[in-house]
């Protein structure tokens, strides 16, 4: 099986000199093609870190990072920007929609970043809300949206680009537990479905059924197992 993403021995540290802190510590992990892993771990023990070095978005001080078979430490920041785009898709904890745009615009927007948007794309995102279950709210704008069907949104619009990773950070963290098992449910069929991958950070072990796989995050080490009680 091709791994979408692969993690190869990193490790973080912030500051430097008597400052410095090492928040992670050797840690290597690899995303197969429609696989959906969790990562779990409690508050500060690195986990946004983390996704944050497996998404382009912040250099590792150490280690190498393949995405989608591509090594990218010695990209340039042009050539970053290109991954992140093209290759993956990013949720937050909140939604961060713009407000002055509809449902639908949110996710034109994104396949504008790569040119200007076509046909093909106003029919990806019309069939990414409908799958969504957002069909009917596709012309609203997000404060009429309830937090379920915003964070519903920054899914669509993560998977508009049709990337190859999805990076997913405590995505149900501003739901309640019904709201935020469907968002999850959502994500892992999308998995399935276009045999992606994805990569979500919760604190939420009600969720971790619906996942293939949960790794812990510990004391700047990565455990398949859970350490603590
Ligand atoms: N830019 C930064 N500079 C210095 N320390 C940071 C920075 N970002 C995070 N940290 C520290 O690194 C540790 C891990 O943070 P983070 O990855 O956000 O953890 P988590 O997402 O698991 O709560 C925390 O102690 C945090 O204070
Ligand atoms: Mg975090």
């Amino acid at each position: 099986m091709t791994n979408k993403l692969v993690l190869d021995h990193i490790s973080k540290v912030y500051g430097d000199g008597s400052t410095s802190v090492k928040v992670l510590d050797d840690i290597s992990l690899q995303v197969k093609a429609g696989e959906f892993v969790a990562i779990v771990g409690p508050s500060g023990a690195g986990k946004s870190t983390f996704l944050s070095i497996a998404g382009a978005l912040l250099s590792p001080s150490s280690g190498k990072i393949s995405i989608d078979n591509q090594e990218i430490q010695n990209m340039s920041e042009n050539e970053l920007n290109d991954i992140r785009l093209k290759k993956i898709g990013f949720v937050f904890q909140s939604a961060n929609l713009i407000p002055y745009l509809t449902v639908r615009d949110q996710l034109l927007l994104i396949a504008q970043l790569d040119g200007k948007h076509t046909k093909q794309d106003e029919a990806r995102a019309d069939e990414l809300l409908e799958r969504l279950g957002l069909g009917h709210r596709r012309n609203h704008y997000p404060e009429k949206l309830s937090g379920g069907e915003r964070q519903r949104v920054a899914i669509a619009r993560a998977w508009m680009n049709d990337p190859e990773i999805i990076l997913a950070d405590e995505p149900t963290a501003s739901l309640d537990s019904e709201r935020g098992r469907d968002v999850v449910q959502m994500l892992a069929d999308e998995v399935k479905r276009s045999n992606k991958s994805a990569l979500m950070v919760t604190h939420d072990k009600r969720m971790l059924d619906l996942c293939d796989r949960v790794v812990y995050i510990e004391d700047g080490k990565l455990f398949e197992h859970e350490m603590s009680v």
